[in-house]
């Protein structure tokens, strides 16, 4: 873990403490360790009492907690209905007119969204739904831009109990078809096209690409937004709008097993397969509701915005079920940070009185190389917590936010969770933890987390391996359609003990400083992506004989695809036709930055390839050992290809 240390050692560098001032502290939901001691003492009992507070129940669970290591229940026998959990009790509860979010759309335009219309659109959809064919348990895939009818889809599966599957709209068609066979969807829910940097983007047309490899779907529905052309099929393909024309508005929130598979969420792993990542009803939702309430403060008048798209676990948990499950006010956005100006989050901010903010590392270094006048041209008095996530944020980042975002006075929340954990898993509690900028601090009250060497020894002090020790609500239930795979993925490093693929350290006063991967999984701008999943795009094109992908570190996005190609004789192909290959592929989120052709590649005498002679090519240093090496000259030629070719922002 070379590279880490050096990522650490900068980062302990840093010896500011933040501790939450006695104003924060003074309205705070949490001032105090009580909810630590609560949870120390008792986890499962912790827990269930979130549950109970948290969640409203139809029937009461029997157990608390069934640990059949890897597999874990949560609030067995208990039966809830997600959606009405998070619509029908807060309008039954009066709170009909409240703002659920406030949407703005790329262009400009908005619509504001009472509780009391998002469940009026959410059990008119679910009847569509219904009408579609679509019953307990049947898969529908949604790929959609930020548009609230996003959230409406993913709730309208949630009352009926048909688990949705969500693709990012940037993944390609080749990806949609991936996931789409893999979860076997009936439905798939799309738009014709979104805004993005002032223009539309297609959606159907990638839709329809794709699912004419799908056998699995039936009905296609289209929300009209871009109102770019589309094609429709007859009998297949139904507007959204006129489906929901003629719909009931009546829809009864059927109660759900707890561990009822409330959805899919398709993210890379160390192989070129994506994994579709289970989570059920009861436990995950007591897990966001709990982790936003407190991780945010989350108080009655807030406005909160998290940036992500509701295509990532970010968007499931911290847009849609927390929030929504808790009755807060939003903010959802369409598009990017700069249409039509640098300073549009800002913008935001100040028109809507934003609160609490979410959102992650990439964006934050991106926004200071904008420079703090964009912030500045911007009222952001009203935002009282400040969050992260999707990466380490180093500690420039951390106090450029802290300063010129948050004007010294909120407490930064560094929240360290995974797709699989579902929900946070460390992250400060923002009145009552001293903040070390660049530190995820420490696990919060319910979490088991600890940092372990090669031999799965406890480390107290120092660097190792990230791991979680107890089962918790909102932990994955497997690998959809491949439980040895979960198995082998998370549970057979270290015995007994979760294994989150990242590498930790520890400093003197146990504050948990994660370090990034330490497996081949490559974190761009936040985002998941393989190495092998983009080595098997790059080999799908006719050109390639061979590829080897690595991430190098990046100022703005954290790392930067690289890729080593070896051409097939004879053939011939550019930088620029493997990156749109790769974008057909995969999505453009994928595209390699920077592309290195080389007649070999650096591999052991076995024919391992040597990646980490390969990531120290890309990020310019000095080559350690090459003795393993079958050829040396092959590096050597790399790197003073290296220092010619051009990369691409
Ligand atoms: O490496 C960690 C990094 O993101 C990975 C999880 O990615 P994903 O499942 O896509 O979920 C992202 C949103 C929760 C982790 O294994 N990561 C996430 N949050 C942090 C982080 N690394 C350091 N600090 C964080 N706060």
């Amino acid at each position: 873990m070379a590279d880490e240390h050096d990522t650490i050692d900068a980062l302990l560098d840093e010896q500011r403490t933040f501790p939450p001032t006695a104003a924060f502290k003074e309205q705070a939901l949490v001032a105090d360790t009580s909810l630590y001691d609560e949870a120390r003492r008792d986890d499962e009992g912790f827990w269930a009492r979130q549950a109970a507070d948290l969640v409203t129940w139809h029937s009461d669970w029997h157990t608390i907690c069934e640990w059949e290591l890897p597999f874990s229940k949560w609030f067995v026998g208990g039966t809830l209905n997600v959606s009405e959990n998070c619509l029908d009790r807060h309008v039954a509860a009066g709170r009909g007119e409240t703002v659920a979010f406030h949407w703005e759309g790329e262009p400009g335009d908005t619509r504001t969204i009472t509780y009391a219309d998002l469940l009026t659109e959410v059990q008119q959809f679910a009847n569509v739904l219904k009408g579609l064919g679509v019953g307990k348990g049947d898969r529908v895939n949604i790929y959609l831009p930020m548009i609230p009818e996003a959230a409406v889809a993913m709730l309208a599966c949630a009352r009926i109990g048909a688990p949705h599957s969500v693709v990012f709209g940037g993944f390609s068609a080749q990806s949609l078809t991936d996931r789409i066979n893999d979860a076997e969807a009936k439905v798939l829910i799309t738009a014709d096209g979104g805004y993005r940097r002032g223009e539309v983007f297609p959606l159907k047309p990638a839709a329809d690409e794709a699912i004419a490899d799908c056998p699995t779907i039936e009905h296609v529905v289209v929300v009209r937004r871009g109102g770019n052309d589309v094609d429709m099929v007859a009998g297949r393909d139904h507007w959204y709008h006129e489906l929901m024309d003629g719909a009931s508005a009546d829809c009864p929130a059927e109660p759900m097993d707890s561990e009822q598979l409330l959805f899919l969420l398709y993210t890379s792993g160390t192989t070129g397969k994506p994994k579709g990542i289970m989570h059920t009803s009861g436990g995950y939702l007591t897990h966001v509701a709990y982790t936003h309430k407190y991780v945010f403060d989350l108080q009655p008048d807030d406005v909160y915005w998290c940036t992500a798209d509701v295509g990532w676990i970010t968007g499931h948990s911290y847009i849609v079920y927390g929030p929504l499950a808790n009755g807060a006010t939003q903010v959802m956005y369409e598009g990017v940070p700069n249409y039509p100006d640098n300073d549009r989050f800002w913008a935001i901010i100040e028109k809507y009185g934003v609160t609490k903010f979410y959102t992650a590392p990439t964006a934050i270094r991106t926004f200071m190389k904008w420079g703090a006048k964009e912030p500045a041209k911007h009222d952001l008095s009203s935002l009282k917590v400040l969050g992260t996530v999707g990466e380490p944020i180093n500690p420039e980042a951390w106090i450029w936010y802290h300063t010129n975002i948050g004007g010294g006075r909120c407490p930064i929340v560094d929240t360290w969770w995974q797709t699989e954990t579902g929900g946070m898993m460390i992250s400060p509690l923002p009145g009552c933890t001293t903040t070390k900028p660049g530190s995820a601090t420490f696990p919060l009250p319910g979490v088991s987390a600890e940092v372990v060497d090669d031999e799965a020894r406890p480390v107290l002090h120092g660097g190792g391996y990230l791991t979680l020790t107890r089962p918790w609500p909102g932990m994955l239930r497997g690998i959809w359609g491949d439980p040895q795979r979960y198995q082998d993925t998370y549970w057979s490093r270290f015995e007994g003990r979760y294994f989150a693929g990242d590498g930790c350290k520890l400093d003197d006063d146990g504050y948990l400083w994660l370090l990034g991967r330490v497996d081949d999984v490559m974190n761009v701008s936040g985002h998941r992506i393989s190495t092998a999943e983009v080595e098997s795009a790059l080999v799908s094109h006719p050109s390639v004989a061979e590829a080897a992908v690595v991430g190098a570190n990046d100022d703005t996005t954290g790392q930067a695809i690289i890729a080593y190609v070896t051409l097939r004789g004879g053939l011939d192909a550019s930088i620029d036709d493997l990156r749109t290959h790769v974008a057909h592929e995969i999505g453009a989120i994928a595209k390699p930055k920077t592309i290195y052709f080389t007649p070999d590649l650096p591999k052991t005498r076995s024919g391992k390839i040597m990646r980490r002679l390969l990531r120290d090519v890309a990020e310019g240093r000095n080559l350690g050992d090459t003795t393993t090496l079958a050829d040396a000259s092959v590096v050597n030629e790399l790197q003073r290809r290296a220092a010619e070719v051009p990369t691409e922002d």
